[in-house]
């Protein structure tokens, strides 16, 4: 009834940004992630008939009340699948900064999704698993895998072929994802109500939709062919016109501060001189940059010398879940 999982976080390198069902959590685009192997989540999960209610411990303290509903209605999705209704004690250790564009919630429901599942012995495969981390967290189905993952949206109205798909595993490939810090507050509109009020309100949305599928089989063929300057060029457009769709909705949806810019220039800077390095951000102010392991310290140099940059993080493609 007891058992730990440790999930790594991922970075979209093509966006999922919007849901067709807010419920299921089903995207309107297919989306393909790196999963990195410096920011993970290890989770303990323990269902006992002792308690009455489900508890939540995050790096040592008791959660907010939010955080413990989001987590309780996860596990009722388990405890319906296995024909139980005992609570359980969860306990969660996250080296990712809480709520500023790392993806967090991917490594936290990936985790999560392992943890409780292993605790019940239920075999699930690793699709079955991304499937329901994916009600958790969308982006939590692709940390279910290692290397280069895509996330297929899907067709179904119930879900049911909305699974994240392994690309490549992450001993093929070696790139380097630096993560510069400019941020580490909160951020003020969760990823959930971003994306639903561009869904709703932002005229740019459909030139998002109409151009997203390409980006993504761009992408696909650039990491067979191992193609590393595709890949980095489509990575970037496409978060910008992710960011781009968000700004015209109503209100606006703004994640980016001061630092981000700089780093932006800073890329656009090194790249003038000769160096390829191609920046992504997701619903948030910091900046991920990728580029070759070979750039990596020239990179990680410029990177630091930025205004507004408090740390700059070295990853590389990381494992899929693991059990402790
Ligand atoms: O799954 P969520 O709610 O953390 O949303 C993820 C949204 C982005 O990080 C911006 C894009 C992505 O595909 O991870």
């Amino acid at each position: 009834m007891k058992a730990t999982a440790r999930a790594n976080t991922n970075i979209a390198l093509i966006k999922y940004w919007g849901k067709r069902d807010e419920k299921l959590f089903l995207p309107n685009n297919s989306s393909l992630s790196l999963t990195l192997d410096s920011f993970f989540t290890t989770t303990t999960v323990e269902f006992s008939q002792e308690v009455e209610k489900d508890s939540l411990q995050i790096n040592g303290a008791s959660s907010t009340n939010e955080e413990l509903l989001r987590v309780s209605k996860f596990l009722n999705i388990v405890r319906e699948m296995a024909g139980v209704n005992t609570h359980a004690l969860v306990t969660s250790e996250n080296n990712v900064p809480t709520a500023a564009g790392f993806a967090s919630s991917a490594s936290a429901f990936a985790a999560l999704a392992a943890a409780s599942t292993k605790a019940l012995n239920m075999e699930l495969s690793k699709e079955e698993l991304s499937m329901l981390a994916r009600q958790g967290s969308g982006s939590a189905c692709r940390s279910i895998y290692g290397g280069f993952v895509e996330w297929e949206k899907g067709e179904r109205a119930d879900g049911l072929d909305s699974k994240a798909v392994q690309l490549l595993p992450e001993n093929q490939w070696n790139l380097t994802i630096l993560s510069a810090v400019v941020s580490s507050e909160r951020k003020k509109v969760s990823s959930r109500e971003g994306m639903k009020r561009t869904v709703e309100t932002s005229p740019f949305y459909k030139g998002w939709l109409d151009t997203v599928h390409k980006d993504l089989l761009t992408v696909k063929t650039a990491i067979k062919e191992k193609d590393f300057l595709t890949l980095g060029e489509v990575m970037e457009n496409n978060a910008l016109k992710m960011h781009g769709t968000m700004l015209g909705a109503k209100p606006p949806v703004l994640y980016w501060e001061g630092g981000t810019i700089e780093v932006i220039n800073c890329i656009y800077e090194l790249r003038y001189s000769g160096i390829p390095a191609f920046f992504t951000i997701d619903a948030g102010a910091n900046v991920k940059v990728l580029c070759t392991v070979e750039e990596e310290s020239t990179v990680r140099e410029a990177l630091m010398m930025q205004k507004g940059v408090t740390k700059v993080i070295t990853c590389h493609p990381g494992s899929g879940i693991t059990y402790l």
